[in-house]
């Protein structure tokens, strides 16, 4: 029989624990995926009324018939106490000891999972008193799942590291960037290096650009405080398109393990040159960088619309940069990352294009580009753009861009595609730290964006301000004059080849 798990989330009351760990941890139980003996504790500040707490932080959890909510909700306690209150630590320690001496089998041992879903100005208080009060008895695990942010830049972070690493070891921290849990990109090393025919052209002899691209179209609606603090550069790109980035990019580990994959990681980054912002073109772009923030477009109010967003504030919403990569591979291949809110439609995905047809006599020049792109979300998919000869009797042939595709929907009927956080959560829950961010791939994360962000911090760049929904005037010239053709997203593309 396992042993019996306790997961506690700091953070509980927030829209995290309601939009994705409970669904998530739900999901868990329902697969069977955790032990029968769990014990699930919502910290927060203020005491609630537990039912009524219940109601609206498992809202989103999908009730499947094999398993009923309600067996789920009632592993759920609340512990009601302040980040820095020793006492209240104490307390929850005492509850978490007494319901382990409860459980069969278990001789008083369990292990405990902390998820940390807390501003940055309590972290330490929380990690400080997990460790004082919180640590499993021997034979048991301690670990930690820690949202971002992982500091602001490369400062920061070592504080943040130093407060951590002084209370635990690197194998109980668990620091999540739940882009790794996604499908698409749990499946890039099986695509690298499961097929045949990827790898052999996986380098600058044969790739053009690589582009990585988020949108979003939603604004920051209310959560602008917190954003303006943050900018689209630390909310997505230093993260989680960063973290896409290194599985594309990096040479194969020689193993799958969680240390290779670091080192495999650590070695990439180092060999990418640190940024800076450059000179200004008098838009939004500058050497390193292309700024913008939506505004007011019909009835989608504007970034500075948001009431919880400062007056006139220059907080790029949306941004686009050039990462270089010094190596034998990539050396010459620019990877355009662009990220944004308030734009046409919400995608996320990978689009490696691929250098043009080289002139043969028969074929003369090929007018078109090979694209392999995988699209994160919505709808994963893994498509090909290739060239196709149009069926039909002419005189000339005549080709057009066709679609090789492969929809995760089509070809895995009725697989389950699970919510990253369920992954993240089993990964932890597991020891697996194979898909966490480490210390060390953090320390070079911040080494590249760090000068780039100070002066954006301090020099304040006006930001283009674009309509919402609409690419920021100037982003496409600054890219082209980067040597990166882009082309349409999956649903520009079905508007203009039809589906
Ligand atoms: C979060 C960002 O990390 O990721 C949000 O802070 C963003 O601003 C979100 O909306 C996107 O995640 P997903 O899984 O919805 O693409």
């Amino acid at each position: 029989m396992s042993m019996p798990l306790t997961v506690v989330i700091f953070g509980a009351t927030g829209d995290l624990a309601k939009k994705k760990l409970f669904p998530a941890l739900y999901q868990l139980c329902l697969h069977k995926h955790l032990p029968r003996s769990l014990d699930i504790v919502g910290y927060g500040r203020s005491d609630v009324n537990l039912p009524e707490f219940i109601n609206k932080q498992c809202a989103g959890i999908k009730e499947d018939p094999q398993y009923a909510k309600h067996l789920f909700t009632s592993r759920i306690r609340f512990h009601a106490g302040g980040y820095d209150e020793d006492e209240s630590y104490a307390r929850l320690a005492a509850s978490i000891c007494e319901y382990e001496a409860t459980q069969p089998a278990a001789n008083g041992i369990g292990n405990r999972l902390y998820f940390l879903s807390v501003p940055p100005s309590v972290f330490g208080a929380v990690v400080d008193a997990v460790s004082k009060h919180g640590r499993a008895p021997a034979g048991g695990f301690t670990r930690l799942m820690i949202e971002k942010p992982f500091g602001r830049d490369s400062g920061t972070f070592a504080e943040l590291n130093q407060l951590t690493s002084s209370c635990f070891r690197e194998s109980q921290l668990f620091r999540l960037d739940h882009y790794l849990g996604k499908e698409v990109i749990l499946n890039i090393p099986t695509l690298r290096w499961a097929n045949q025919i990827f790898e052999p052209v996986w380098s600058r002899q044969y790739i053009e650009s690589v582009q990585l691209t988020f949108k979003e179209d939603l604004g920051t609606a209310g959560r602008g405080g917190y954003f303006d603090s943050v900018g689209i550069i630390r909310d997505i790109i230093q993260n989680h398109l960063l973290q896409a980035f290194m599985w594309l990019a990096m040479e194969p580990p020689t193993a799958m393990s969680a240390a290779e994959i670091v080192k495999a990681k650590v070695s990439l980054l180092r060999s990418v040159s640190t940024l800076y912002l450059g000179d200004g073109d008098g838009g939004g772009g500058f050497g390193s960088v292309f700024l913008g923030q939506y505004s007011r477009h019909g009835d989608e109010p504007g970034y500075l619309d948001d009431k919880t967003v400062p007056a006139g504030s220059t907080c790029p919403t949306f941004a686009a940069c050039v990462l270089e990569v010094n190596t034998a591979r990539w050396r010459g291949v620019p990877f355009l990352f662009t990220a944004g809110k308030g734009m046409d439609e919400r995608v996320c995905e990978l689009r490696v294009r691929f250098k043009p047809q080289p002139h043969n006599a028969m074929m003369g020049i090929v007018g078109h580009q090979n694209e392999l792109v995988m699209r994160i979300q919505p709808d994963e998919a893994l498509y090909i753009i290739s060239v196709a000869k149009e069926p039909g009797i002419t005189a000339e042939q005549v080709r057009k861009p066709v679609v090789m595709d492969m929809s995760y929907a089509q070809q895995f009927t009725g697989a389950y595609l699970g919510d990253a956080y369920e992954r993240m959560f089993l990964n932890c829950a597991r020891g697996d730290q194979s898909l966490f961010v480490s210390e060390a791939e953090l320390f070079e994360a911040w080494r590249i964006f760090t000068p780039l962000l100070h002066e954006i911090d301090e020099r304040r760049p006006q930001p283009v301000r674009h309509p919402f929904g609409l690419y920021p005037r100037g982003y496409h010239e600054w890219v082209a004059a980067r040597g990166v053709t882009i082309r349409e997203t999956w649903n520009e593309f079905i508007a203009l080849h039809g589906d």
